[in-house]
């Protein structure tokens, strides 16, 4: 009888474990099924469109711990609401001391395709296994198939012995005479007035730039540019990638020096970039902030974050913490041939659950454009 009770209950258990979360609803706040009612293990991507099908690319997180344990996962959906796992696109390596060793952290994976090389492209954020965030490095690895397997190409720091290209020789002769690792008080108006002239441009000059947080941008005449997070997570670095996409050409700018701003998105409307970053708090939600420039070399101009209103969902996470969340992607949906959502620009960002990572929530918001033209994102439970 006893054990009758305990097969009864072991089924039952099973029957419940086998049902979805929910039928792929996506509610902001709430975890999002795929069609096998798991939650969506995509963190820190971004979503390309190819031959109608939508691929959501992301970080696969382990449900406990740090590092990367599977690699890069992708996703696929004909909707953007029913979600394919479509398992790791790229996946880690069992080869002791590899780059992208199991145990290694890869971060806010981009995925582009080439037209002219027919080629998919995945850019992200590597730490080696076992440095902590020490290495700060950009990656690249390609695809033939929207769903991989990716090939891993290399990793790098960024535009060894380059300045970037708006500085003057005059700027250059004084950026020389800097001393990073002699710099005692960190954010003293001297402090940030040497960072802004390039101290840790020049700290870094010989061995390449760091790269941390990252996106990647194609705009309208092709032209896709890197956008990541440098210097101590100081300064942002954009820069040009090739025709292929497969390395930078050399061109890059800074942009807000001494600022720390961390995973940055970037949509372009009218004519106008804007740019929209979190600062640095490690997992911990803080206020985003927003640049707008009419080239992607800028100049940026900083204004107030766009994240307005209340939130019904979290109380505890207001608009002046991003509603909880950090972004990772703008969805242009116009681009994507995408209609019926709220609004042309969808911002994606991750709600970081750093005690279970794997469940860490998507937060998808419209961008509306207020009347002064400026971005505004309120919260709303779906998008
Ligand atoms: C904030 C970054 O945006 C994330 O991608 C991740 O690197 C965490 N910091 C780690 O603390």
């Amino acid at each position: 009888m006893k054990r009758t009770v305990t097969t009864l209950c072991a089924l039952v258990l099973m029957a419940l474990c086998a049902v979805p979360l929910r039928s792929y609803a996506q509610v902001n706040g709430e975890l999002w099924p795929d069609t096998k009612g798991k939650h969506i293990n995509a963190h820190g991507g971004n979503i390309i469109k190819y031959k109608g099908t939508f691929y959501w690319y992301g970080e696969n997180r382990p449900y406990r711990g740090f590092t990367t344990e599977a690699g890069v996962g992708v996703y696929s959906s004909k909707d953007l609401k029913i979600w394919k796992d479509e398992g790791i696109a790229l996946a880690v390596s069992e080869q002791k001391g590899h780059d992208i060793e199991r145990g290694c952290i890869m971060e806010r994976p981009k995925v582009i395709y080439n037209r002219k090389t027919n080629k998919f492209i995945m850019l992200f954020h590597l730490e080696l296994k076992g440095k902590g965030y020490e290495a700060a490095r950009v990656a690249f690895a390609e695809s033939d198939s929207p769903t991989g397997p990716f090939r891993y190409l290399r990793s790098t720091r960024i535009h060894a012995g380059r300045w970037p290209f708006n500085m003057t020789e005059q700027e250059i002769a004084y950026a020389k005479t800097t001393k990073a690792n002699d710099w005692k008080d960190w954010w003293t108006p001297e402090w940030r007035q040497e960072t802004e002239r390039g101290m840790y441009l020049w700290r870094d000059f010989e061995g390449g730039q760091m790269s941390r947080d990252m996106t990647v941008y194609i705009d309208d005449d092709g032209k896709a540019y890197h956008i990541t997070s440098s210097q101590e997570n100081l300064t942002l670095l954009i820069s040009e990638l090739n025709d292929d996409y497969s390395d930078f050409t050399g061109k890059y700018v800074m942009v807000a020096p001494g600022g720390q701003n961390e995973a940055p998105t970037i949509l372009k409307h009218n004519g106008t970039y804007w740019m929209i970053c979190s600062g640095c708090t490690g997992w911990a939600p803080n206020e985003a902030r927003m640049f707008h420039s009419k080239s992607i070399w800028g100049p940026w101009t900083q204004v107030a974050s766009p994240f307005t209103g209340a939130n019904a969902t979290y109380k505890n996470f207001p608009a002046s913490k991003t509603f909880g969340a950090q972004g990772t992607y703008i969805l242009d949906t116009k681009s994507l041939g995408i209609k019926g959502t709220k609004s042309r620009f969808i911002f994606m960002a991750d709600i970081w659950n750093p005690e279970h990572l794997s469940q860490s929530l998507h937060l998808w918001l419209p961008i509306e454009f207020g009347k002064d033209g400026k971005p505004v994102i309120k919260w709303t439970p779906n998008f």
